[in-house]
């Protein structure tokens, strides 16, 4: 229908995914078996069947409510060949959806306090992101998270693992982001791991402003973030919506996730008119497409059934992406 199959076809940069949030029903269930790992059905009705556990996953009622699923639904992946497999299975699907440049993200953190060494983890993602190149010609990037919720200390740990390993010198991870819980935790606990990552010339995003106000924003750009993951909640502060266009900073917008999240009722709330009218930079992503109910593409339909937006604002849309991806100047040339 109305531009879908030029959505398609339109050459896609995807800046935010969970690799962890592409865990559909079906491969929980499948790995749970495949690692011996029992599901906790007897405590939560939900995890009784792949169709109960798709039905609950339409009824998050908060980001903290989806991210309970979201951590349990990784207790099952053990072994290299796992991460692996769910980074493989999500770059199909996104080179099945028209993406030509993937930045990735990972929770190592709460892999690691199940035993899982750091090495395991990014090897088996790594690897996936290395067959989605040589298979599929997808240009790839992989960018550790630290999680919110955790104790600044486990972030600290994982930080000393990622400098130790040489994974950012040897272009394996190729950057740092923050996510989980936004409102509660102190919004500068990740100072002085972002303060060290600067002086190294590290690549710094946030998730900032999804489910909390402004001010996260402006602190994840005080700590050195040069992106910002979601920033819906930018419009609430004209001042910083100003800095943002002037400075050309990224939002990478993920619409399904906010309306499944309930940060907004329906995509018509998401402010794709706001920021295309002030001049701000987006991308449009699937955020955790398997807990969502859609991947990139989907989510590409869903704003333009919600705002109508025109082929010229497409392109616009589609250079930005490419433009502020985390590429060299020759494979941006390759994808404009
Ligand atoms: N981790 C995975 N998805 C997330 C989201 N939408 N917000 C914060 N943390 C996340
Ligand atoms: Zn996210």
């Amino acid at each position: 229908s109305d531009l879908h199959d030029f959505l398609h076809g339109l050459p896609k940069c995807e800046h935010h995914v969970h690799l962890e949030g592409c865990m559909s029903p079906e491969l929980i269930f499948e790995l749970a078996q495949r690692n011996g790992i029992e599901l906790p059905a007897a405590t939560n009705p939900a995890y009784a069947s792949i169709a109960a556990l798709s039905a609950r996953y339409e009824h998050f009622t908060s980001l903290d409510d989806f991210l309970s699923f979201y951590f349990q639904g990784m207790d099952v992946l053990c072994n290299q060949a796992d991460f692996a497999d769910l980074a493989w299975w999500y770059f199909q699907k996104a080179h099945a959806d028209g993406v030509h440049h993937a930045e990735v993200f990972f929770d190592p953190q709460v892999h690691q306090d199940r035993g899982i060494p750091y090495e395991t983890i990014v090897a088996g993602f790594s690897e996936g992101c290395k067959r989605a190149e040589r298979e599929l010609g997808i240009s790839t990037r992989l960018i550790l998270c630290f999680v919110r919720h955790l104790p600044v200390d486990s972030a600290q740990k994982v930080y000393e693992r990622f400098l130790a390993s040489g994974h950012f010198e040897a272009g394996v991870v190729h950057g740092l982001g923050w996510s989980s819980t936004e409102v509660g935790p102190p919004k500068d606990m990740y100072r002085a791991q972002y303060t060290d990552a600067k002086t190294k010339g590290i690549p710094l995003t946030a998730h900032a402003g999804e489910e909390g106000d402004p001010s996260h924003i402006s602190v994840a750009l005080e700590l050195g973030a040069q992106r910002i993951d979601h920033g819906i909640r930018l419009i609430e502060d004209p001042e910083l919506m100003k800095r943002i266009a002037k400075e050309g900073i990224l939002l990478t917008v993920c619409p399904l996730s906010n309306v499944r999240l309930r940060c907004v009722k329906k995509v018509e709330e998401v402010p794709i008119r706001r920021f295309l009218e002030a001049g701000i930079k987006f991308s449009i992503n699937s955020d955790d497409p398997a807990y969502f109910g859609g991947y990139i593409l989907d989510n590409y339909c869903a704003v333009q059934d919600a705002h109508k937006l025109s082929v010229l604002e497409w392109r616009i849309i589609a250079e930005n992406s490419v433009q502020e991806s985390w590429i060299p100047n020759e494979r941006k040339a390759e994808l404009l």
